[in-house]
């Protein structure tokens, strides 16, 4: 469910005419809906309702300080994997007790801030950082909790880009390893191991391995308590997949019917970390169509927006709808490009899409997720606005970079 939808055959975000928002604002603009974000957020709460889940939405899908803001005001909490994204955290004034921080490549100064703030675990993801963390916590005089991040060695079936869960990936522990860690946790002076975590990738359109990595931790945690070693929290990551294209990926119910009992088994507080599933609807990005270009083999439809706006078309190969602004009968097959100097940089390709002419307006459909986020300065290009939508309300929560933007750290 999302409110992008034509009225009178025009496209509206909630009560908003995009087109308006588009003249109003520029292009390429990012547009978000309020009511979509806030309806996702709260379809899972209602799925997990019976187990009452920590969810952490994941900062990196949209990092926003208004869209965290947001979700925080309905009682979330966030996932985090840099110094910045904790910086963002406070800013958005997010309780430092609901804050969760992966990354297999912490360094010493983002551990000792996230010590100092007080976040509620760490997800580590080797021994050697488990270490590191123990060190830093030392100094600090401090006990800091920590999660081992499990890696269950199982196939998301999602892209290969982002499939994190299998031996061959750089994140987490074997559960050899980790049980190994977890028999000398004593030594750990200034750690409380009272976690695993386990995110095996994202975009996963089915329950099968989320089951399956779920029933391997849970058969972990009871090889655990034989040795006497009691958790508090087992955090089940993110993942969940959306609708891009003709996916039919699980429903949130679907999804925790499904895990619920495996869940409850385990008797730890459970935290998820959602980040696509959250925003990834709740957002479009709008562009506009600079030239018709045809060659010999194709036509191009060149667009103000392009893949440092964008990266996942380019970087997955990933699918996006896109939708005129104006619904519009006939259809053309071309190919979607922006103004980068990549052949690499395009929006859809062969794609049998409504036929526009120069001046219209594109929407880029579900791109709330892993869009602006991605985005960059690439051909120095300044980086796109962003507005909410709240049914008729339209508010600014990012302005258009400048040219000035672009060179202000840069030195002569
Ligand atoms: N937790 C951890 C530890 C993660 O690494 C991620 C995403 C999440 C949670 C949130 O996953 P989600 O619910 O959004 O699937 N740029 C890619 C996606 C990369 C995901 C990275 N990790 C894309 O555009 O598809």
């Amino acid at each position: 469910m999302h409110e992008f939808k034509y009225r009178n055959n025009q496209l509206y975000c909630e009560n908003v005419l995009v087109g308006r928002l588009a003249k109003t604002f520029g292009t390429p603009l990012y547009i978000y809906s309020y009511h979509t974000l806030i309806d996702h957020y709260l379809k899972l709460k209602s799925a997990f309702s019976k187990i009452n889940p920590l969810i952490c939405y994941s900062v990196k899908a949209n990092s926003n300080l208004s869209i965290l803001k947001a979700l925080i005001a309905k009682g979330a909490g966030l996932d985090i994997v840099s110094g910045g994204e904790l910086f963002r955290a406070q800013k958005a004034a997010c309780p430092a007790g609901k804050i969760v921080y992966a990354s297999v490549g912490k360094t010493d100064k983002e551990i000792f801030a996230a010590i100092s703030k007080g976040i509620l675990f760490f997800n580590v993801e080797s021994l050697a950082e488990l270490k590191n963390i123990n060190r830093i916590a030392r100094g600090l005089n401090k006990i800091t909790r920590v999660a081992i991040r499990i890696n269950p060695d199982v196939e998301a079936k999602t892209h290969k880009y982002i499939s994190t869960g299998k031996l061959t990936n750089k994140f987490g522990i074997d559960l050899d390893s980790a049980y190994k860690i977890l028999l000398l946790r004593t030594k750990f002076r200034n750690l409380n191991i009272c976690g695993l975590h386990i995110h095996i990738g994202s975009q996963i359109t089915q329950s099968a391995p989320f089951v399956e990595a779920i029933k391997k931790v849970s058969n972990f945690i009871q090889r655990l308590k034989v040795k006497g070693i009691v958790l508090e929290y087992l955090n089940i990551g993110g993942g969940l997949g959306i609708i891009y294209d003709h996916e039919a990926p699980q429903t949130a119910q679907l999804y925790a019917d499904e895990i619920i009992p495996l869940l409850k088994k385990t008797g730890l507080k459970i935290i998820m970390e959602p980040g696509r599933f959250i925003v990834g609807n709740a957002g479009i990005l709008v562009v506009k169509v600079l030239y018709i270009k045809h060659t010999p083999k194709k036509k191009f439809i060149i667009v103000d927006g392009g893949m440092n706006d964008l990266i996942r078309p380019a970087l997955y190969c990933a699918y996006h709808n896109i939708w005129p602004l104006v619904k519009n009968a006939k259809v053309e097959k071309a190919d979607v490009v922006g103004p980068i100097c990549e052949s690499g940089d395009f929006l859809a390709k062969e794609r049998l899409m409504a036929k526009v002419k120069e001046g219209d307006y594109l929407a880029v459909m579900s791109t709330g997720a892993y869009g602006f986020s991605m985005s960059s300065n690439y051909n120095s290009r300044p980086r796109a606005a962003e507005v909410m939508v709240a049914k008729d309300k339209v508010l600014v929560i990012r302005k258009r970079e400048s040219c000035e933007d672009l060179i202000r750290n840069e030195i002569i």
